[in-house]
């Protein structure tokens, strides 16, 4: 796969998993790193694979109990989910252009691969499965 480029628009919403999750709980409300943007949100367990750009990083918001997966899309249906919280101590993390930035600590992750870029984490973000299903992306539980 192409290493994919971030566009400014997508780069602003977020992935879980249930160890995210459980840190998630330990960071406090201003620490969810959406800022101002709105997280793109689908039905349930889905959304539609259009509103999902080739070549770039998005973090969505697919409802239920991990909402925030970043997607990463490179052409057709080349879907990865990652979680969107750091593997510190579980603080949402901030997309800024290639990156993914937690607010907490400082750790920095790349946003197309998730590998860690800068501690004090030292864990890649974990993948989050999805998958393309005709017209939609699903999150599989
Ligand atoms: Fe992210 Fe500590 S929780 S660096």
């Amino acid at each position: 796969m192409e290493r994919p480029c971030l566009s400014r628009r997508h780069a602003l919403l977020i992935p879980a998993t249930a160890a995210g999750l459980g840190g998630l709980a330990a960071c406090a409300p201003e620490d969810q790193g959406f800022g101002t943007a709105e997280p793109l949100r689908g039905q349930d367990d889905t959304i539609p694979l259009s509103e999902i750009p080739e070549q770039a990083s998005t973090l969505v918001n697919f409802g239920g109990q991990e909402p925030f997966v970043l997607l990463v899309r490179g052409t057709g249906e080349d879907v990865v989910g990652y979680s969107g919280y750091c593997t510190h101590n579980g603080c949402a993390l901030r997309q800024e252009e290639a990156e993914l930035d937690c607010p907490c600590h400082g750790s920095r992750f790349d946003a197309a691969t998730g590998d860690v870029l800068a501690g004090p984490a030292t864990r890649q973000l974990p993948t989050v499965e999805v998958a393309v299903e005709g017209d939609v992306v699903r999150r599989v539980r």
